[in-house]
């Protein structure tokens, strides 16, 4: 046997058994392998990736290279300077209705980073989160890194893929120490209204040791008329809302790596006392240049924003002409989640599709386009697609979907 045969067979053996028992992650394995097609020369679209395809505004990048010639190139306080955690005390006033001081809040390297040290913080082995399906990838391996256990609740497509709190009081028990949902959502789109949050509130409420992950980071991308509420401004849960948000999404900064973790101080102590074994501070340049997006002026945001609606309308729009595929109106964030199991079953005369990873799988080796089974997120009738990219991309990867899906029988 050859050294590297040898060597990867030892691999899996010798990995710690938590790194064995994680799933890769779905969204960034397929864009790996959209990448590697189109390095073989196909033309490929790549619709699987999170992430905004607009630059980081000017007087961002600005503030990141004043740090630079201001000498900001040492270690940070490991829970972020003081005049960024200031403006994110600030932010959450100003868009959240949040009263928390600098010293309840604790930055980190992107919203991912937060929302791990979070569960880390606050869960033990066998303690249980109730988490909101459709739910990002990421959820449930956080949970099961800390050796808690994962308690999935399913939204349903006609409501609009939210939880309600009647579904969330029969899922809470004894274990139970977080609720976790983002709103918007990833990968639905979903917006929870204020009534809908209030009646989840109701509910904590009742249950003294539950706390609520509250994931933000597409607050700015809301189509709503009523706009962003955050769980954290109710006064009763003050304490028992946990809210995490960056700047990746709402400011085209996903490369960044900024995302900050607002609670009570006991827990935002925790998650200090844990960066600062494992992480310490996050990037200083970009520190400086999140402290700009906080501060500075929200145009740039809000045009994103517009750009993501209307490719909202024309994407949901095209893929309603799709024969089999049912789709919901997302209400924020940047992707469509239509239901394609109506494919389940079906044969181009070689591949038999069988369920989401098979679609998407198919879909980016026969007409390259990729998109992500929707598996991983939680809701395996569906796949996502993001629709941020050009309008041309956008048309083009619809027609390539529609006649590929037209060669199953
Ligand atoms: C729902 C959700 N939460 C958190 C994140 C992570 O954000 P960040 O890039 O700040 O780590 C993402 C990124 O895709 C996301 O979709």
């Amino acid at each position: 046997m050859s050294a590297v045969a040898e060597q990867t067979q030892v691999a899996p053996r010798l990995l710690a058994d938590r790194i064995n028992a994680l799933e890769e992650s779905s969204t960034l394995a397929m864009t790996k392998m959209a990448r590697e097609l189109a390095a073989q020369g196909h033309k490929v679209i790549s619709l699987s990736v999170g992430e905004p395809d607009f630059k980081t505004p000017a007087h961002i990048c600005e503030a990141a290279k004043k740090a630079i010639d201001d000498g900001f190139h040492g270690y940070s306080p490991v829970a972020g300077y003081p005049d960024l955690r200031k403006a994110i005390a600030d932010k959450l006033k100003r868009d959240n209705n949040i009263d928390w001081k600098p010293e309840n809040i604790v930055v980190s390297t992107g919203a991912k980073h937060s929302l791990a040290n979070v569960i880390q913080v606050l869960i033990n082995p066998g303690d249980e989160v109730v988490i909101f399906a459709p739910y990002w990838v990421s959820y449930s391996e956080m949970v099961k890194l800390a050796e808690g256990k994962s308690v999935v609740i399913n939204g349903a497509f006609d409501n609009d893929f939210k939880v309600t709190a009647a579904q969330l009081e029969a899922a809470i028990t004894p274990r139970t120490r977080i609720v976790m949902y983002a709103s918007p959502n990833n990968p639905t789109g979903a917006v929870y209204s204020e009534n809908e949050l209030r009646e989840i509130a109701a509910v904590i409420e009742k249950h003294e040791d539950v706390y609520v992950l509250a994931d933000e980071i597409y607050e700015y991308i809301n189509f709503t008329e009523e706009g962003h509420f955050s769980i954290g401004s109710i006064p009763a849960l003050k304490d028992r809302v946990i809210t995490v948000n960056g700047v990746a999404k709402g400011y085209a900064m996903t490369g960044w790596r900024i995302g900050f973790t607002a609670a009570a101080k006991w827990i935002a102590d925790g998650v200090e006392k844990l960066q600062g074994q494992v992480t310490s501070g996050t990037n200083s340049i970009a520190q400086k240049a999140a402290t700009a997006a906080f501060n500075g002026p929200m145009e740039p945001s809000i045009e994103m924003t517009k750009a993501y609606a209307r490719r909202r309308d024309l994407v949901v729009g095209l893929l309603r002409e799709i024969p089999g595929f049912k789709v919901n109106m997302p209400q924020g964030a940047f992707y469509a989640f239509p239901d394609v199991s109506y494919y389940f079953g079906k044969s181009d005369g070689t591949t038999q599709i069988n369920d989401s990873d098979d679609f998407s799988n198919w879909l980016l080796n026969n007409s390259y386009v990729s998109t992500v089974a929707g598996s991983g997120f939680g809701a395996p009738d569906c796949i996502r697609i993001s629709t941020a990219a050009a309008d041309e991309s956008l048309v083009e990867a619809v027609q390539r979907i529609k006649d590929a899906v037209a060669t199953l029988k």
